[in-house]
């Protein structure tokens, strides 16, 4: 069985959005795959979150993710501070790492225009930190965004050169499997085209029935079809999007002959789509307050997962040692 990685950026409560393009491709993956999903606390490093915070969001992204139906029996799921023998690996990968290609990368110029107060070597260095992520497993396929497309070819580039540098057929290069063209795009209420926390257009999973209904009553529509049968323009498809999503058939056929025959009222469709996001997030949100509620619980899930992720790392380390020299 292929093996999977992907590493979660520990960036606040999980929205719509990324249940209908990461959380639901790991939800299918983890039944297809040997999987390792982890919490990147360290990669967050680079922008000095405070102390009282790291557990804390990765107490959040456990809670929620478990709560969507990640399922520690069939994926490992772990936090990567608990598993250290990446770092080991992350020094490896540094030392095959050339300081032109590092700079060079837009994703730390990116970062480095973002935060000029701190540019930390730790920014430059993501992309080994992120290749060692994971080569840690041997990892054939990377669920990322486009965004990430880059640090993605970084990591082939390490994995290649360190086989080459050693004359050894050892790591696999990793594939993205690119999120972006696999999942259903959710868009934003206020008819910008995608929901994201930067957009502040979310509903969040954690999001309870009245604070959904303000959200979706408030989204952008426009005066109304005016010939039977006509095309949607795009705030309108949205609207239709979230039908598609969370209501039945039904009600989406019935919303969608009223768009044609032009007797819609917008006032009902919303209110409709409140109803079924509500009935979509209710049970999503109370096994979030249930998982939160449960540290004890929390813990020993992530305590799990790092011992398997522990004997994956350790396994792959071992040989690696060996690869470069060191043969205690
Ligand atoms: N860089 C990824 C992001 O910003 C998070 C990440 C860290 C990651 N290490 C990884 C993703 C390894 C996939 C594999 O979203």
């Amino acid at each position: 069985m292929e093996t999977v990685v992907s590493g979660i950026r520990p960036t606040g409560n999980l929205h719509l959005g990324n249940y209908f393009g990461a959380v639901k491709s790991f939800l299918q993956m983890q039944n297809e795959y040997k999987c390792y999903f982890f919490i990147a606390d360290w990669h967050s490093l680079t922008t000095r979150p405070k102390p009282e915070n790291i557990i804390k969001s990765a107490h959040t992204i456990l809670a929620e993710y478990l709560a969507c139906g990640i399922n520690p029996e069939k994926a490992t799921i772990y936090i990567q501070s608990d598993v250290k023998e990446v770092l080991e690996l992350y020094l490896y990968l540094n030392m095959n790492a050339y300081l032109g290609e590092m700079e060079r990368c837009t994703t730390f110029k990116e970062k480095a225009r973002k935060q000029p107060e701190n540019v930390n070597v730790g920014l430059l260095t993501y992309p080994t930190l992120m290749a060692a992520d994971i080569l840690i497993h041997r990892a054939a396929k990377v669920p990322v965004g486009k965004d990430q497309e880059q640090n993605m070819e970084m990591a082939r580039k390490f994995a290649r050169r360190f086989n080459t540098i050693y004359e050894k057929d050892f790591f696999p290069e990793p594939q993205s499997f690119s999120l972006a063209t696999k999942s259903v795009k959710i868009p934003g209420l206020d008819g910008s085209g995608k929901m994201g926390k930067s957009e502040g257009n979310c509903i969040y999973l954690m999001d309870d029935t009245e604070t959904i209904r303000k959200k979706v009553m408030k989204a952008v529509t426009d005066s109304g079809p005016t010939m039977p049968n006509s095309e949607k323009p795009e705030v309108i498809q949205n609207l239709f999007t979230f039908l598609d999503i969370v209501s039945t058939k039904d009600t989406y056929d019935y919303f969608n002959d009223k768009w044609n025959d032009c007797s819609i009222r917008y006032g009902d469709l919303k209110k409709q789509i409140a109803v079924d996001v509500a009935a979509f997030n209710t049970p999503i949100r109370e096994r979030i307050r249930e998982y939160s509620s449960n540290v004890d619980l929390l813990n020993n899930i992530a305590k799990a997962g790092a011992e398997k992720a522990h004997e994956s790392a350790i396994n792959t380390l071992k040989e690696i040692r060996h690869i470069i020299g060191f043969h205690a």
